[in-house]
């Protein structure tokens, strides 16, 4: 690992099937995640670590898991999962239980130390429910780990966004108890952003006074579409991961977004002499 510059991969709302299965009979999840970690496994993307931002199965069927850890069994690198609401803590903790040690119960929140940097890893699930909540207990876990490394820049990762996006159907089930958690934020400066998924879609904005995001899905988009009427629908975007960076010429997170699969290029600006190309 380069210390001077950490970079760590959001992958979010993978929603695996068991392998030959498509989600909603129309997508092929296994295919974008295998696309996906084929572009964080190879150069030149130096990825230190990969967290999942939940949904990482459709119906979290234990055939369903172990396709996903199949598919991202190409990284070399550390991966921490957080459920969504379309995971089962229980079947996620059994999944990933060689890897990462867990709580025996409750909230499936835990640390991802990645050098210098901290994510803490919150589970925002209500189980059974597609909404998210931040409890008393969830808040009081993020308030002890926030506290206990405070020359640390955490970034605080989560399913449901704590914030509105414009998308009415995916607000109407984001996380309840904002207000807590944004007092909670602005009481520990070393917090550095805060990054979510479930609206399967880029979106950005500030939350606590952070730069605040939500990352795109690997595979199918919630479509674009902010009438208060909109009927919940997918739609087949370019699918993109984020690459949470530091050390990138200043000590603040930066955070670029990579579409997965192949680019054209890359093409050089100027020619041998050193002149822009006309
Ligand atoms: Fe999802």
């Amino acid at each position: 690992m380069n210390e001077s510059r950490i970079v760590i991969a959001q992958i979010t709302d993978s929603h695996i099937r068991a392998p030959g299965r498509l989600a909603y009979c129309k997508v092929d999840t296994a295919h974008h995640l295998a696309q996906t970690v084929a572009l964080l496994a190879a150069p030149p993307v130096p990825v230190d670590a990969v967290i999942v931002t939940g949904d990482l199965t459709d119906f979290a069927a234990d055939e369903e898991y172990a396709h996903f850890r199949k598919l991202v069994s190409p990284l070399s690198v550390p991966i921490y999962p957080v459920p969504g609401n379309h995971d089962e803590r229980a079947a996620l903790r059994r999944a990933f239980a060689d890897l990462i040690d867990l709580p025996a119960e409750g909230p499936q929140c835990h640390v991802a130390d990645v050098g210098r940097v901290r994510v803490a890893m919150v589970d925002s699930t209500v189980p059974g429910a597609p909404h998210g909540e931040m409890t008393a207990t969830t808040l009081a876990w993020l308030d002890r780990v926030l506290a206990e490394a405070p020359e640390r820049p955490t970034l605080v990762a989560l399913h449901h966004p704590p914030f509105l996006t414009g998308v009415r159907h995916m607000d109407v089930q984001n996380c309840r108890g904002a207000d807590a958690l944004e007092e909670l934020l602005r009481r520990h400066p070393n917090v550095c952003g805060l990054t979510c998924g479930h609206v399967h879609r880029t979106v950005i904005t500030t939350f606590a006074g952070q730069a605040a995001m939500i990352a795109p899905s690997p595979a199918h988009a919630v479509s674009f579409d902010l009438a208060a009427d909109a009927p919940p629908s997918f739609s087949m975007e370019p699918p993109a991961v984020l690459l949470h960076v530091w050390g990138a010429g200043s000590d603040a997170m930066t955070t670029h977004w990579l579409p997965v699969g192949r680019s054209d290029g890359p093409y050089p600006f100027f020619d041998d002499a050193g002149r822009l190309i006309d």
